[in-house]
C-alpha cells in the first residue's frame, strides 16, 4: 500500500490538545506558579503511576539525576557504574557532584548494559577501584527494561546504591522472576528512579523531571536538595535556640533551584491523565512498525525487546547494517529527510565525546560502537497514524531498491 507524502514527520514531539491549554491557563488564572498546589498534584498522579511511595518532581531529568546522585553523598573519589550508551546526562549527573564514572559495554542489539558487561567491568578494575563504586546507574532505553533485576543482585553483593534512569520508560510494565506486574518507576529494585519529561518523552511538561524512592529519608533529601538545603519544618530544624522568628527557615545542605513549576505540573497532570491512550497510540505504531520492517529484516530490525516486558517507546530505534546495504547514515538520513522523515541517533556513545575522552581515554566498548553504528531512531509521536509509518516503512524500502 502507497499512501500520500505528509508534513515533515519529526523523530518525536509532543501532543497537546485544548485540555493541556487550559489546565496551564487555569493555573496562570490562580494564585501559584511556582512550588504550590499542582506540583503536589503531580507528584501524587505520577506516585499512582509508578507505584512508588514518594515522587520529588524537579525542573528536568537532568536536575533529577543530579539530585539522586547528590542525595547519595557522591563526591571526589567516589565512582558511579553506568552504560556507555544513554544521554549524557546519566553520567554528567555523577560528574557534577565531582565523582568519576566507569562505563560498561551493553548489549549491541538492545543498547542496554547486561549482568555480563557489569561482571566484566569489574573483572577489569583493580580491588580499589572497585571498592570506589558507590552506584550503579541502569538505563531503561527507549522504554524496553534493562537487566535490573540481575544487575541489582550484583550491586547488592557489592553494597552498591542503585539508579535506574527511566527518563525512556514512563508507562512501560514486565514482570519480575517471581511472574509479579511491576511498574517501571515502582524502584522494586532500585533505590531511586528517574524520569523526564521533555517534549519529545512519553508525556511532555516543556521541560520538567522527577526522582521516585520508597525510602523516606532518600526522599526527604531529595526535597532538600531541589530547594536551596532549606528547611522549613519547625520540627526537622537543627537549631533550637529559643522560639525563632516567624521568617525563620534554615540551610541544612547545599541544595540548588531545582524546583518544578506549578504552571509546568498542570501540563504534566493533564498529559498524565492521557498517559493510556498515549500508551495505546504509541504501542499500535509500534506494532505497525514491527510488522512492516519484518519485510526488510535482512537490514534493517528493531532494537531487541526484554522478555515479559510491555514497552511504552517514545523513541522507535532500529538497526540497520549500513555496510550491508552500501549506504552511509549520513546519505541515508539525507534521503529520509528529502522525502519528509526527520531521524535522529540515540545515542553516540557517552565515553566518546571529547569531555570523557579527555579525561578517561579511549575504551574498548564493542558493544556500544556496534550499536551506535547501526541505531537510528524513525519518527513516533502521538499525532501520527498508521499511514504515517506506512509511507515512513515506503520511503525506506524505496531507498533500499534505488541501491
Ligand atoms: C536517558 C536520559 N536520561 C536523562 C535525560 C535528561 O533529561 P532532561 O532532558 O529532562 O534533562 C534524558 C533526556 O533526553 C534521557 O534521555
Amino acid at each position: 500500500m502507497t499512501v500520500g507524502r505528509p508534513k515533515y514527520l519529526s523523530y518525536g514531539r509532543q501532543f497537546l490538545d485544548d485540555n493541556d491549554i487550559q489546565a496551564v491557563v487555569d493555573v496562570l488564572r490562580g494564585d501559584w506558579l511556582t512550588t504550590g498546589p499542582t506540583v503536589q498534584l503531580f507528584e501524587n498522579k505520577l506516585r499512582d503511576v509508578v507505584n512508588s511511595n514518594y515522587v520529588t518532581s524537579c525542573s528536568s531529568g537532568t536536575a533529577a539525576l543530579h539530585m539522586a546522585y547528590m542525595a547519595l553523598g557522591l563526591g571526589q573519589g567516589d565512582r558511579v557504574i553506568v552504560p556507555a550508551i544513554s544521554f549524557i546526562a546519566t553520567a554528567n549527573g555523577a560528574e557534577f557532584c565531582g565523582a568519576d564514572v566507569f562505563f560498561t559495554d551493553v548489549d549491541p542489539d538492545s543498547g542496554m548494559m547486561r549482568a555480563r558487561d557489569v561482571l566484566k567491568l569489574i573483572n577489569d578494575l583493580t580491588p580499589e577501584e572497585v571498592n570506589s563504586v558507590v552506584a550503579i546507574t541502569m538505563v531503561n532505553l527507549a522504554g524496553e527494561v534493562a537487566e535490573i533485576e540481575a544487575i541489582s543482585v550484583i550491586a547488592r553483593q557489592y553494597d552498591w546504591k542503585i539508579i535506574i534512569d527511566s527518563c525512556h520508560a514512563l508507562g512501560t510494565s514486565y514482570q519480575d522472576s517471581k511472574g509479579v506486574k511491576r511498574s517501571v518507576g515502582d524502584c522494586s529494585f532500585a533505590h531511586m528512579e528517574v524520569f523526564s519529561f521533555h517534549p519529545v518523552k512519553t508525556i511532555a511538561m516543556g521541560e520538567g523531571g522527577a526522582v521516585t524512592t520508597n525510602d523516606k529519608a532518600l526522599y526527604e533529601k531529595l526535597c532538600l536538595l531541589r530547594n536551596h538545603g532549606m528547611e522549613r519544618d519547625p520540627d526537622k530544624w537543627v537549631s533550637k535556640s529559643g522560639t525563632p522568628p516567624p521568617w525563620y527557615y534554615e540551610m541544612q545542605l547545599l541544595g540548588y533551584n531545582y524546583r518544578q513549576s506549578d504552571i509546568h505540573s498542570a501540563l504534566g497532570v493533564s498529559q498524565l491523565n492521557k498517559l493510556p491512550s498515549f500508551m495505546e497510540t504509541r504501542q499500535r505504531l509500534m506494532a505497525k512498525y514491527d510488522e512492516l520492517l519484518a519485510g526488510l529484516s535482512d537490514y534493517i530490525k528493531p532494537i531487541s525487546t526484554t522478555d515479559g516486558c510491555s514497552a511504552t517507546r517514545h523513541l522507535y530505534v532500529v538497526l540497520i547494517d549500513f555496510e550491508a546495504i552500501g549506504m552511509s547514515r549520513i546519505n541515508f538520513v539525507a534521503a529520509l529527510a528529502a522525502c519528509n522523515v526527520g531521524t535522529q541517533v540515540h545515542y553516540i556513545p557517552i565515553n566518546a565525546h571529547p569531555y570523557y575522552l579527555e579525561k578517561y581515554g579511549e575504551l574498548n566498548r564493542p558493544g556500544a560502537e556496534q550499536y551506535y553504528a547501526r541505531a537510528l531512531s524513525l519518527p513516533l509521536h502521538v499525532s501520527m497514524s498508521e499511514d504515517d509509518v506506512i509511507y515512513v516503512v515506503d520511503q525506506i524500502s524505496n531507498i533500499l531498491k534505488g541501491l
